[in-house]
């Protein structure tokens, strides 16, 4: 079993292999995904919405990304761990980025780091591959801008937006980036983009051309009950396990069904026939 790393990941291109990647947000469901063969698993800022019930990834914090990249570190053996640096954690100043990214490297034990942006981030990307980083790109619907996009509508689809997102990737690359996440982007400009770069591409709603895919987990196993993007394929309905699961718990105790024999500890006989001669004796019955 080897692990994946950087170098992996740019030779699946290479080869003309897909990338597969995840999102994971604690020990459980990194275990299973890492177990199934899910090359890279991704701590996205996405946890604000699908595990802490935010409207939108704005609220999450470094200390949330650190707390559940430590957890996926934990049960993940094979798969590369990609953290996502959260809203307002990399835009204030370099410095005050690279002392969050520095922190999350150092106490989370996670891969990689995924930052959001094109040329306002260029440099920032530069500084931290120059320091040993890995970094993966975000690009076209970035979540963390969605009070400026006003939605979650598709981006890049006017020629001056497809170009600059094409002069961005370009830019991300050369800044030393090693994959580049494209989200909600016209398939034909997410090909364009995969041809011109060295680097992998992993898509979401970006069309079957870019490198790689990646989902949020809870979306593609039909947990996350506000909305379903278009680009979201539902391999399983877990809502409706667990709610049945749970409802037939509450039937089994509410029907003195659960517990049943199999799941209940007894004292041997002898034991239990001299304690009970105890409490009758404390009780004064002998
Ligand atoms: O936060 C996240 O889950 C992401 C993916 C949608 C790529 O950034």
């Amino acid at each position: 079993m080897d692990k994946v790393t950087v170098k992996s990941v740019r030779e699946m291109k290479a080869k003309g292999q897909k990338i597969t990647m995840l999102t994971a947000y604690d020990y459980a469901f990194a275990n299973i995904l890492d177990g199934a063969g899910v090359d890279i698993l991704l701590v996205g800022d996405s946890l604000g919405m699908v595990t802490l019930g935010y409207d939108d990834t704005l609220p999450v914090t470094v200390e949330d990304m650190m707390h559940h990249t430590k957890a996926v570190v934990r049960g993940t053996k094979r798969a590369m761990v990609v953290t996502d640096m959260p809203f307002m954690s990399y835009q204030v100043s370099d410095e005050k980025a690279m002392e969050n990214v520095g922190n999350i490297m150092k106490f989370t034990g996670t891969h990689a780091l995924k930052l959001e942006g094109g040329e306002r981030i260029v440099g920032l990307v530069k500084r931290m591959t120059d320091a040993g980083i890995p970094v993966m790109g975000h690009l076209g619907l970035t979540p963390q801008s969605i009070l400026q996009f006003g939605g979650y509508g598709l981006q890049a689809s006017s020629i001056e937006e497809a170009q600059r997102l094409l002069s961005d990737a370009i830019a991300l690359e050369e800044a030393g980036a090693f994959a580049l996440v494209l989200e909600k982007i016209p398939s034909e400009l997410a090909e364009l983009v995969t041809a011109s770069l060295e680097i992998p591409t992993i898509g979401i709603g970006a069309g079957p051309a870019c490198d790689g895919q990646v989902l949020v987990v809870n979306d593609m196993l039909g947990m996350f009950e506000k909305f379903v993007p278009k680009f979201v394929k539902q391999y399983a309905n877990l809502r409706a396990i667990i709610d049945q699961a749970a409802k037939d718990y509450i039937n089994d105790v509410r029907g003195d069904v659960f517990p049943a024999g199999e799941q209940t500890f007894h004292m041997d006989k002898e034991t239990l026939g001299n304690f009970m001669e105890e409490i009758d004796r404390g009780l004064g019955r002998k």
